[in-house]
């Protein structure tokens, strides 16, 4: 963290990050079953409310208040589907420090008032990502990770399970709302997985799953389709509580990565291997 502490003024990205997360989810909180506007994306699945582009827009704000240099991607400024998604990587990622935000993970949840979503702010520095900050409003769990000095959810230190065995674990996946490619291929991996491990669970928030596997509520995750927003802060938490993220082949994290394992570590080279016979990695 050492150069970004002296960029501007005195506040620390982090505090910058937890206090964007913390008052957009309070706002998002207090907007639960009274969205005024409901749209559909690339698909009838993929839906966005007036609150998702608000809390962006509150987010954005907070950011540029005390980093007015940083830049920022953020899911409601990016055009829909996978093709927009990896151009304003693309185009993003050299910046020095880019800010990566997902106003609203879970927002299928947030409209059905199912209550399970969350607020993700990463911060990336040259492409790797340095902070990573989860905040569900409604029960009030903050989940804060910084490069090289851990991850924490309200103080404590988070910590991935111990499963050593697929069998003996609980994963999470996902039900991408992409009908043509992702849900296809993740139903395969879904098939598979539902009979390897003890359960499966999809709660349909990427970056809350990432943050339970981080705190060894689940021992891995795995999605295809996911974009830069969904994952960045989640990864650096699981990295920071002791897990691996890589892509479905086994290749390192990075920002591009779409097609994501998160484990606690001791079952992902099983749930790799898994994925691959599944053909349900996702890769030509
Ligand atoms: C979605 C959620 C969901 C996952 C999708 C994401 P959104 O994000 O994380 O769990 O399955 O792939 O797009 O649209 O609610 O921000
Ligand atoms: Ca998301
Ligand atoms: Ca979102």
């Amino acid at each position: 963290m050492e150069p970004i502490d002296n960029v501007v003024g005195s506040k620390s990205p982090t505090a910058v990050a937890i206090n964007s997360a913390s008052k957009a989810g309070e706002w998002i909180k207090s907007r639960l079953g009274m969205y005024k506007q409901l749209d559909t994306k690339l698909s009838p699945q993929d839906l966005v409310t007036d609150v998702d582009k608000g809390a962006e827009l509150m987010i954005r704000k907070l950011i540029l208040t005390h980093f007015p240099d940083h830049d920022i991607l953020g899911e409601e400024g990016v055009p829909p589907g996978a093709a927009a998604s990896e151009a304003a990587l693309a185009k993003a990622r050299s910046s020095e420090y880019l800010w990566i935000v997902d106003p609203v993970d879970g927002t299928t949840n947030f409209v059905h008032g199912f209550p399970f979503f969350c607020v993700s702010i990463a911060l990336a520095h040259r492409g790797e990502v340095i902070v990573g900050v989860i905040y569900d409003p409604l029960r009030d769990e903050l989940f804060v990770a910084e490069k090289g000095k851990g991850a924490y959810v309200h103080g404590n230190p988070t910590r991935v399970s111990e499963d050593a065995e697929l069998s003996g674990s609980v994963v999470a996946v996902g039900f991408n709302p992409d009908r043509q490619f992702a849900l296809p291929t993740n139903m395969k991996g879904i098939n598979a997985l539902a009979l390897q491990t003890r359960s499966i669970r999809a709660g349909g928030s990427a970056a809350l799953h990432l943050a339970y596997v981080a705190a060894g509520r689940l021992s891995g995750y795995y999605e295809v389709g996911l974009n830069a927003w969904d994952v960045a802060a989640g990864a650096l938490l699981v990295k920071e509580s002791g897990g691996i993220v890589t892509d479905t082949t086994g290749n390192p994290y990075d920002l591009g990565v779409r097609h994501l394992v998160a484990t606690n570590g001791k079952i992902h080279g099983e749930l790799l291997q898994s994925l691959k016979d599944a053909g349900a990695t996702g890769m030509q």
